[in-house]
C-alpha cells in the first residue's frame, strides 16, 4: 500500500510495533532444548495479547502462529516437535494483522557454538539490509533495492535465493510490487514512491541460489542444502532514510 493519510500510518506502526515485541521475546527463548513448538506458542500468545492475528494463518492457512526454519531451510518451516540443538541457525518470521494492518519482521538466529560460516553468513545478509535501505527512498527505483542485496551477498562469497524475495504489504501480506533480491530490468521501471510500505528482506545461502519444497508442503530447502539466512524489516519509502515500522522502539 501507499499510506494516504496518518491514520493509517498510526494503524501500520501498531503492527510493526507488535511484530517486532514478538519476534524480540522469542529470540530470547532460542536456546538448545526448547523445541519449536514452544518457541511459536510463545510467539503466539504474545500476538494474541496485543489483539493481533497471525498472517500466515489468517491469509495462508499456515500449520503455526510463525514460521521457524533451522539451517538448510530457507522459509516457511513449521513449528513442532523438533528441539533446537548448539550450532543450530535458527529463523523466525512474525508477520501479523491488526485492524486490516499487517507487519512483517525476521531474523536469523546462531545458536552457539557458532561457526565462522554461519557468522560470516549472517553478518553478510544484515549488512546487505542496510544497504538496501541506503537505496530505499522515494524517486529511486525499486531495481536499487535488488542490486544493492545481489551486489553485498557476491562481494562476501553468498549467493541470493531467487525465488524468496521482499513484498509490498499494508492491507494484506503480500502485495505488489515484488521487492526482488537481485538486479532485474523489469524492477527498472517502478519508480518508488512516497509512502509506500514494502518489506526488505534478503535471502542469501552459502551456496545454492534455489530451493525446493519439502514433503511437509510448506518448508522451503535450499537445494544444496546450503546454509540460509534472511532478516526482514517492514518500512515506508521516505524521502529520506526509510521509516522501519519493525524495529522495537
Ligand atoms: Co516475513
Ligand atoms: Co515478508
Amino acid at each position: 500500500m501507499v499510506i494516504q493519510s496518518d491514520k493509517e500510518l498510526q494503524a501500520l506502526k501498531r503492527i510493526g510495533q507488535i511484530v517486532a515485541i514478538t519476534l524480540a521475546e522469542m529470540r530470547e527463548q532460542v536456546k538448545p532444548g526448547i523445541t519449536t513448538g514452544e518457541l511459536d506458542a510463545i510467539g503466539a500468545r504474545i500476538l494474541a495479547q496485543h489483539g493481533s492475528v497471525s498472517a500466515p494463518i489468517a491469509v495462508y492457512d499456515f500449520p503455526g502462529a510463525t514460521c521457524i526454519s533451522l539451517n538448510n531451510e530457507a522459509a516457511h518451516g513449521i513449528p513442532g516437535s523438533r528441539v533446537i540443538e548448539p550450532g543450530d541457525l535458527v529463523n523466525i518470521d512474525v508477520s501479523a494483522a491488526l485492524d486490516g494492518y499487517f507487519a512483517d519482521t525476521a531474523a536469523s538466529i546462531p545458536v552457539p557454538p557458532v561457526s565462522d560460516l554461519k557468522q560470516r553468513l549472517c553478518d553478510c545478509a544484515l549488512e546487505a539490509q542496510q544497504n538496501a535501505f541506503a537505496v530505499a527512498r522515494a524517486g529511486n527505483k525499486l531495481s536499487d533495492i535488488g542490486r544493492a542485496v545481489e551486489m553485498t551477498a557476491t562481494r562476501c562469497g553468498f549467493s541470493v535465493i531467487r525465488e524468496l524475495p521482499g513484498h509490498a504489504i499494508g492491507r494484506t501480506l503480500h502485495e505488489k510490487p515484488t521487492v526482488l533480491n537481485f538486479y532485474h530490468p523489469t524492477s527498472d521501471r517502478y519508480v518508488l514512491p512516497k509512502g509506500l510500505v514494502i518489506t526488505i528482506e534478503p535471502f542469501l545461502t552459502t551456496g545454492a541460489r534455489h530451493i525446493k519444497e519439502a514433503k511437509d508442503g510448506w518448508t522451503l530447502l535450499t537445494t544444496d542444502n546450503s546454509l540460509a539466512a534472511q532478516y526482514e524489516h517492514t518500512i515506508v519509502i521516505t524521502e529520506g532514510k526509510p521509516l522501519i515500522l519493525t524495529a522495537c522502539e
